[in-house]
C-alpha cells in the first residue's frame, strides 16, 4: 500500500522518500520509482525509534528538501486471542502502529508550520470501525491512530495543514496474504464476496484517495476518516 501511494505521488511529480524497516524493500521501491523518472530516496528506519525517525527525516531534508507531505502506512498486524496477547506483543503493536505514527507526525510538522502548508495522511483500518476477532492490540492501535489524527488536525487547522486518516478494509497486499496464511481463507476468495463492489481493494484504490487528500483541492478536508472499503463499512 505504501509503495502504491509513493507511485501515485511520484507520478504527479512529487519527490518521494520511502521509509521502511526493511531497507532492501525500500531500496527496491526507490529503484522502480527512479526507473520511471521520479526523484526518490530510501531510508531504513524503524518508525518506533524516535531517533531513527529524526535521523531519516534529516536525510530527507538534505536530499529532497523540507517535508511537505507525510503519509504513515507502516504497521504490524498480529492475530491473537485477547487473553493470549503478551505484554511484549501489545507494546510492540502500539509502538509501531500508534507511537510510530506519533513520531512521524511530530518530526515532520515543524517543516509544514514553517511553510504554512502541509498534508498528513495516516492509515488506520476498518478494524477500528467494525468487529474483528483476535485483533485487540491492532484494533486499539488503529483506534488510537484515528483519535491522534483528529486531535492533531484540530491543532493545525489554521496553519494550512490538513490531517486525515484513511481506513482501508480488505486490501490485497503482503499484510493480507500473511493474515490469510495464518487464519485461512474460509470463503476461498479472500472475502471478496462479502464486499458490496465484489472485489478486494488494491493499493491503487488507497493511493487514489491519498493523492486527493494530499492535493490543493482537499484544503477544506481535515480531521476526517476516509473509508476506502468497497462499500463494506457504512
Ligand atoms: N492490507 C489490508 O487489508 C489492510 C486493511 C486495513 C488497514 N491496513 C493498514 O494499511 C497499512 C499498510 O498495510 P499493508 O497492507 O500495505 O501492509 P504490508 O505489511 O504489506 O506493509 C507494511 C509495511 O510496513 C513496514 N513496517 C513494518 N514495521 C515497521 C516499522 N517498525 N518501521 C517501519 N516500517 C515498518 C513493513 O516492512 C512493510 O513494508 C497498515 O497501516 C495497515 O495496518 C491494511
Amino acid at each position: 500500500m505504501g509503495f502504491s501511494i509513493c507511485e501515485h505521488l511520484a507520478r504527479r511529480g512529487d519527490r518521494v522518500a520511502v521509509l521502511d524497516v526493511n531497507g532492501d524493500a525500500a531500496q527496491q521501491a526507490v529503484k522502480k520509482l527512479r526507473g520511471r523518472g521520479a526523484q526518490a530516496m530510501a531510508c531504513a528506519v524503524d518508525v518506533s525509534d524516535r531517533a531513527a525517525v529524526e535521523d531519516a527525516l534529516a536525510q530527507v531534508r538534505g536530499e529532497l528538501g523540507p517535508i511537505e507531505i507525510m503519509v504513515t502506512s507502516a504497521a504490524i498486524a498480529p492475530f491473537d486471542p485477547f487473553t493470549e496477547i503478551s505484554l511484549d506483543s501489545w507494546e510492540r503493536v502500539l509502538a509501531v502502529n500508534l507511537t510510530g505514527t506519533f513520531h512521524c507526525l511530530q518530526a515532520a510538522i515543524p517543516d509544514m508550520v514553517a511553510a504554512g502548508w502541509g498534508r498528513i495522511v495516516t492509515i488506520t483500518s476498518s478494524a477500528a470501525q467494525i468487529m474483528t476477532s483476535n485483533h485487540a492490540h491492532y484494533v486499539a492501535s488503529k483506534g488510537g491512530v484515528v483519535a491522534l489524527t483528529r486531535a492533531v488536525s484540530f491543532e493545525y487547522a489554521r496553519q494550512g495543514i490538513t490531517v486525515n486518516t484513511i481506513a482501508p478494509h480488505i486490501i490485497d497486499t503482503p499484510m493480507l496474504r500473511q493474515a490469510r496464511a495464518e487464519l485461512g481463507d474460509p470463503t476461498g476468495d479472500g472475502g471478496a464476496s462479502h464486499i458490496p463492489v465484489g472485489r478486494l481493494g488494491t493499493g491503487d484504490d488507497i493511493a487514489a484517495a491519498c493523492l486527493y487528500l494530499c492535493s490543493e483541492e482537499a484544503s477544506y478536508i481535515t480531521g476526517q476518516l476516509f473509508g476506502v472499503n468497497g462499500g463494506a463499512v457504512a
